[in-house]
Order: structure tokens, then sequence, then C-alpha cells
């Protein structure tokens, strides 16, 4: 079998160069554990970014892929396939108001269906001047046109324009500045229950059903881009539920199908009833491989997993905020369930990063001071503990 040498630079070779790539190769996971190509055994506290949220391999979504993989491949939506409907039916009987559901195969595409639902809603009700959409200061929605527009950090929006108008940024957890915003011409108001590519930040208490008092009072969209934070991430199934508010709308990916691609958006009746046949579409959306193993990802985050994330988030934040009374460069922790980060009090996260690998510890930097830990919900309190004293001994090293 291949090295990780050789194929990294096979790598370098042919694929686009897009990516910062770590030096290795993963080759097999299982459970919170990852191989590379040659043998070495890691710990893995990213999880695909946040994605293989029941672990690598579960035998439960392993068993839906098989039994899926002998039914049907693929359909498209000409027809109807059962495991679509199943994950449908799942999804909108968890959330209280959402109840129509939309699969596409990214967080970016959710987020794309979710913008053009909203501004779709408003020409349907005879108001096509309601064009803009308020979104915030570092936050991340995805790398398309659309998504891209609606994302807060100009690095990386830089060099792609023109990008689509009518996109305006405010201070994430600011409501008073949203209060002045937002108006006769709002479309929607899009945002993360908190950010997660700014550093796992979450907003001042209260915000989120500020947010949703005031869309209602003008009659703006209540959008929420749960690709990072759903899907049981927070300890509740969708992180709005911690604050008890409903948005019209929300996207979902990542840890959906438990790192099979898949992206949905889930939106209230009346806001899905405006996209009849035509108005947006996916060929792979809905796929039934992906589906199925959604399907059994939320048999096992509604069948206790998802009270063990709380236990576990605890867990691990408590072991992240010690290691700030062992050494001075960690400054602190936050975040919420099993969406965690280590603050650092110097511009080392690349090499702590880095160090952790040597050691044996998958985690992943967010600019040079956060370190990020998205572990995958099964992970047990062993490997937490594990993972914490590798991370103490990687901070002292880098
Ligand atoms: C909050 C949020 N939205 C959207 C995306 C984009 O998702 P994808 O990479 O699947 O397009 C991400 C990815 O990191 C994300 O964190």
């Amino acid at each position: 079998m291949a090295s990780n040498a050789d194929l990294f630079q096979r790598a370098q070779a042919v694929l686009f160069q897009n990516y910062r790539t770590q030096p290795i190769a993963l080759v097999r996971g299982e459970g919170t554990q990852v191989w590379d190509a040659d043998g070495k055994r890691y710990l893995d506290f990213i999880g695909g970014i946040a994605t293989v949220s029941v672990g690598h391999a579960n035998p439960r979504v392993r068993e839906a892929l098989i039994e899926q993989s002998k039914l049907l491949w693929h359909a498209s939506n000409l027809y109807v396939t059962e495991p679509q409907v199943r994950l449908a039916e799942k999804l909108t009987r968890a959330s209280a108001s959402l109840k129509r559901a939309f699969f596409c195969n990214s967080g970016a595409e959710a987020n794309e269906a979710m913008i053009k639902l909203a501004r779709h809603w408003h020409v349907v009700q005879g108001k096509p001047e309601r064009i803009e959409v308020l979104c915030f200061h570092n936050s991340f929605h995805g790398r398309t046109m659309g998504a891209l527009a609606a994302t807060g950090q100009p690095k990386y929006q830089q060099g792609f324009g023109p990008l689509p108008a009518g996109f305006r940024f405010l201070d994430y957890g600011d409501a008073g500045q949203l209060e002045q915003a937002i108006g006769p011409h709002t479309c929607a108001v899009l945002l993360e229950p908190l950010q997660g590519e700014a550093g796992v930040l979450p907003p001042p208490r209260g915000y989120l059903a500020r947010v949703r008092e005031l869309c209602s009072k003008h009659g703006a969209l209540f959008l929420l881009d749960e690709v990072q934070t759903g899907m049981g991430r927070t300890g509740r199934l969708f992180a709005h539920q911690h604050d008890g508010v409903e948005p019209d709308a929300m996207s979902l990916a990542k840890g959906i199908a438990g790192g099979v691609p898949l992206g949905a958006l889930l939106a209230r009746e009346e806001f899905a009833k405006v996209m009849t046949p035509g108005t947006h579409a996916s060929t792979f959306g809905g796929n039934p491989l992906a589906t199925a193993a959604a399907s059994a990802v939320m048999d096992l985050l509604q069948g206790g997993l998802l009270e063990q994330v709380a236990r576990a988030g605890e867990r691990l934040s408590q072991r992240l905020a010690a290691l700030s009374t062992k050494t001075p460069r960690v400054q602190g922790e936050r975040g919420l369930g099993l969406l965690r980060a280590l603050l650092l009090s110097a511009d080392l996260a690349t090499r702590v990063v880095a160090r952790a690998r040597d050691l044996g510890l998958l985690v992943n930097a967010i600019g040079e001071r956060v370190v990020r830990l998205a572990p995958p919900l099964t992970v047990s309190d062993e490997e937490i503990d594990q993972a914490a004293s590798l991370l103490a001994e990687a901070v002292t090293q880098a």
C-alpha cells in the first residue's frame, strides 16, 4: 500500500492546491480513531470538520448503506424514493415549526436554497423590493457565489467578484444594530446560532430570541445556518433549541449523514410552498444512499446519543479549561456541547495542530489563536481525557 509520503507527493502533483492539507493520508477509521497510510493511529477530534457525527464506520450507518446499496443507489427527483421520505418525516417531526424538507449535497447548497426561498417568498407576496439579506461579520456560509456573498469574511470573497448583490453585514450579537438595519427592504436575517468558522463564538444570551422578534415584527424571514451546529453537535438536535426560538428556515449538512455527503433545507410550510416545480432542484438531492445513512444517524441521535453529548461536552469543556491552569499559553476555552475551541494566548495554533498530530491527536486551527475540537458525538470519557492530555503536551511543546 502507498505510504503517507507517496500519497502526499502524488496529491500535490494532481490535485488543485486549494487546501492546506496535512502531510498524512487517512485510510481507515473506527469510532473516534483513524489510521494513516503508514499505520499510525490517531484520536480524531475534528471528525471530518464536525461531520463524522456518530463515529467512523458506525455499524448502524454502515448497515443502512449496505442494505440500501442492494436496492437502489440513485433515481433523481423524477421519482419518489422511500429513504428520502423517511428522513424528511424524521427531521420535520423533530422540529416544532419546520414541516417541509428539501435535500441537496452540501452546506453551501443548502444555504443557496435557503436564500432563494427567502427572496422568492417576497416576490410571490408581491414585494420584490424586499431583497436585502442581513448577514454578519465573521460568518461563514460556504463557497458558492450566493453563500459566499453572505459570508462576512472579505478574505474569502476577494478576487471572485462580482458577487450577487443585496447582502449587508452587521456585528454578530449586537441586537441594537439589527434593530436599526431591519426594515421594509429586508428580505431575511441569516445567521449561525453560534459562529463556527469565526472561532466557535456563541452570541450573547437572548440574542436569537431578539432576532426572531425583530424578524416577525418587520416581516423578514429568520434564517438559521445550522450546517455546523445542527444534528446534535451542541447537545440539542438543533442548536437554536437551546434558546427556545423557532426559525422560518434552517440549513443542515455536515453531520446529518455521519460523513456521507448530504445537505438539507427545512422550512415552515408557508414559506416552503412558494417553491413550486421549476423554482429549485438538485440532481443528487435526496439520494437514497445518503438519506438512508442520515435516517440511521437520526435513529442513533434520538435513541439516546443526544443526551450523552451535553455530558461529554461538559467533560471536554472542563478538561480544556483546566489546561489554562497548566500553561500560560492557554487562555481558556469556549463552545457548546461537542463543538469547542481552545483559546491560545499567542499565535501558535498551526504549530499546536502539527505537534498534536505527531502525538496522535487530530484537531484543527481557526486562525492562529484558536484550536477547534469537534470529535464524533460517540466519543468516550477515556478518549476525552486522552485527547486533553495530548493537547496539553502539544501546547507546551509547540
Ligand atoms: C456554518 C456553515 N455553513 C456552511 C458551510 C459550508 O458547508 P459545505 O462546505 O458543506 O458547503 C460551513 C462549512 O464549514 C459552515 O460551517
